[in-house]
């Protein structure tokens, strides 16, 4: 990892900033089930990357009229000035998507996206000025301020990218886990020792396993939090519509027993299941 990353993810004078920010985001776009549809829980995972495609592929487009020739005739500056203002309007649902996300990282995280966030915001201020003097007829310099914009969005891109794949920001950590349980079926424990109505916590491999059984009906869910790995097992039961479910002790993400799914965040992402079957009176599993 460049070194400059890592001193950023640990650049603990940051804190009181993204701490603010967070409270901004957490006001604006964190809450309820506002926060829960923005942060992408309906989709099964964060919707931020695929919202941002919109404003960055309509300031490519502008950079690339901007830079072919022929880009001072009436037409292609109109096409330009267009593409500018449709993708600087369309940063609105990216930036709502990300403060929602934001509200649910790591304070290391948190240090990244907060210089992603200034670096988004800078661009966009470049943006509107950018629209502002092709409006006033200063073609010239608007095409250097959207060029300027998009040099600084494309850094919050590159920070994006480390947040999401270097720091797992927004990644299932249930469904990294899978890969560790060995193929076959396990046997875990023989049905009459298995509770009725609790958490039952159980290891396959290195993984962690969370039995839930209900009369004869068993489901196990990996027991690593999708969020950010806490070990649900120490978490409580709870019903929610009628449905059995676990809290995450961490965070508070709320998942079904039976099937996984993820009824309320933090945690974007379903909990990743396991098969079951009864064998010889022994609970056994596998992976999906
Ligand atoms: S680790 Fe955050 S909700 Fe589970």
């Amino acid at each position: 990892m460049p070194t400059f990353l890592a001193r950023l993810e640990a650049a603990r004078p940051l804190d009181r900033f993204a701490e603010a920010l967070r409270r901004v985001a957490q006001a604006t776009a964190g809450r309820g089930r506002l926060g829960d549809v923005l942060h992408g829980r309906p989709a099964g995972h964060p919707l931020h990357p695929a919202v941002v495609q919109f404003p960055v592929g309509a300031w490519m487009s502008t950079a690339v009229l901007d830079a072919l020739p022929g880009r001072d005739t009436p037409g292609s500056r109109r096409a330009a000035a267009a593409l500018l203002t449709a993708g600087t309007a369309g940063a609105l649902p990216a930036t709502l998507t990300g403060l929602a996300d934001y509200v649910t990282l790591t304070p290391q995280q948190r240090r990244v996206a907060l210089v992603h966030v200034t670096a988004n915001v800078t661009a966009l201020g470049f943006f509107a000025a950018s629209i502002a003097a092709r409006a006033r007829g200063d073609h010239a310099r608007g095409r250097r301020l959207s060029f300027a914009g998009l040099g600084l969005a494309g850094a919050g891109a590159y920070l994006g990218g480390h947040l999401a794949f270097a720091q797992g920001a927004g990644a299932n950590h249930a469904a990294t886990a899978l890969p560790l349980v060995p193929s076959g079926w396990h046997r875990l424990d023989a049905v009459g020792a298995i509770a009725e109505g609790k958490l039952s916590s159980y290891t396959v491999g290195d993984v962690p396993v969370l039995v839930y059984r209900e009369h004869d009906r068993f489901s196990a869910l990996v027991g690593r939090c999708a969020h950010q790995g806490a070990p649900l097992a120490e978490g409580r039961t709870l019903d929610m519509d009628g449905d059995a479910c676990v809290e995450c002790p961490w965070h508070g993400s709320v998942f079904r027993l039976a099937d996984g799914r993820a009824l309320r965040g933090p945690a974007a992402s379903d909990q990743t299941r396991l098969r079951t079957r009864v064998r010889a009176g022994h609970l056994e599993v596998a992976q999906p």
